[in-house]
């Protein structure tokens, strides 16, 4: 057995069994102690396990302030020569990698939104984790895959609280890395009790501030993967590098291309799947997109720049697929509406868990769809719902 093959053996038997002995990998790799030692010195310095006496336990949760052992992605991404795809039929295992942001949302809940120059009162407050990112491997784990998060933070008390959330999640592992110079990211958000809506401005912070080293070390997590699920809130060389290495590995990669920014352009060549809303979807194609019939032109439209599958989110319209060839109409399902935020990341969330399972563009997102409306019925971005629920609504409709 190779040495790489027999790490990753290594990795997926603590990933099963949480600890491990050297005199155990070594019985059944049939080779010396030393050379385990070796192992899992290597994969210590690649923060995916802990040494402990007699042998090593995998680390899920990671608070990485700075990388001993630094891969350079230019010569990683000239080690794969050309992109590898995924054959068709070849089977899915439910693993999911997202790259994203994280930030401290502060909600202020008002009874409509103030106007410029003006001070109303809010009727709630509350201080939360949030960030696209965290919010889709949330949903995406409430959803059942088994998801892989990287997000990097500051060294202010909100990346301990970060790491909080983090850990009492049902994400199961996660890397956060820490910035010395910039602090977590924050959102400042007012949502209406008109309506559900929602204003954000955001601070991305440490969000902006992912190295190329960090990126390189994504490898091994990636090509566990199934699919990469990335958003905009990070820096765009990160984001492009993460696409790339994604696709030189053989992983489907997937983009929710919110806040828009015009950057996306560079990532076409790299992406399946992207997932617009409406706002997106018309700075993107030119056409405003405002019903169903101007949805599909601006989906033909995306999908003429390069990128097979487009996926219009259309808020309480629902969605609307299209391959190339048709276009699919998601219907929603029915929702008494009381926050809004963090539908997208729900609904892309939940879509990729889908997916990951081997499950149709269809079924996929006719899950995300159920599970998006149960979403919009809770207080808070990163407030998901549970699979249970998703199926019973499902079934009720
Ligand atoms: P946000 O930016 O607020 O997180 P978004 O604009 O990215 O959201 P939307 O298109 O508003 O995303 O919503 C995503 C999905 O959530 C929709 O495609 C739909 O399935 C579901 N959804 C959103 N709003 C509602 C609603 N009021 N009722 C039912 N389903 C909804
Ligand atoms: O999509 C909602 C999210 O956008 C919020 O949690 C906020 O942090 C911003 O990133």
């Amino acid at each position: 057995m190779f040495l790489e093959e027999r790490q990753k053996a290594i990795l997926d038997y603590l990933d099963k069994h949480e600890t491990g002995s050297v005199q155990h990998f070594s019985n059944i790799f049939n080779v010396s102690k030393e050379t385990i030692r070796k192992d899992l010195s290597a994969l210590a310095k690649q923060h995916f396990i802990i040494r402990c006496y007699g042998g090593a336990m995998i680390l899920r949760h990671k608070l990485v302030s700075s990388i001993a052992h630094k891969e350079n992605i230019a010569s990683l991404l000239t080690r794969y020569k050309k992109q590898k795809t995924k054959k068709r039929g070849e089977k899915m295992n439910g693993n999911i990698c997202i790259l994203g942001s994280f930030n401290i949302d502060i909600v202020a809940q008002v009874s409509r939104f103030p106007k410029g120059g003006e001070s109303i009162l809010a009727q709630r407050s509350l201080i939360g984790p949030g960030g696209k990112g965290a919010n889709q491997a949330l949903a995406a784990s409430h959803a059942e895959a088994k998801v892989h998060f990287v997000a990097k933070v500051g060294t202010d008390q909100f990346s301990q609280f970060a790491h909080n959330h983090l850990t009492l999640s049902k994400i199961n592992s996660f890397t956060l890395y820490q910035s010395e110079k910039e602090p977590t990211g924050n959102a400042v958000i007012y949502v209406s009790e008109e309506n559900g809506e929602n204003m954000i401005a955001i601070y991305p912070g440490a969000n902006l501030t992912i190295t190329d080293e960090e990126i390189a070390m994504l490898e091994s997590n990636l090509k566990q993967s199934d699919i990469l699920l990335v958003q905009l809130e990070n820096n765009i060389d990160a984001i492009s590098n993460a696409v790339k290495l994604a696709k030189a590995v053989g992983v489907k990669v997937v983009l929710n291309p919110a806040p828009y920014s015009k950057d996306v352009i560079q990532l076409i060549p790299y992406i399946d799947i992207i997932t617009p809303n409406e706002t997106e979807a018309s700075l993107m194609s030119g056409i405003e997109v405002n019903d169903l019939d101007s949805a599909k032109l601006a989906a033909e439209k995306i999908h003429s720049l390069g990128i097979q599958t487009v996926i219009i989110t259309l808020g309480s319209k629902g969605s609307l697929i299209f391959d190339g060839k048709e276009h699919q109409h998601i219907k929603p399902f029915l929702a008494v509406s009381v926050d809004t935020t963090g539908a997208g990341d729900a609904f892309n969330g939940a879509f990729c868990a889908s997916l990951a399972k081997g499950e149709s563009l269809y079924q996929s997102a006719t899950y995300a769809s159920a599970f998006a409306s149960l979403a919009v019925e809770r207080e808070g971005a990163s407030n998901m719902p549970s699979h249970q629920s998703v199926l019973q609504r499902m079934a009720n409709k």
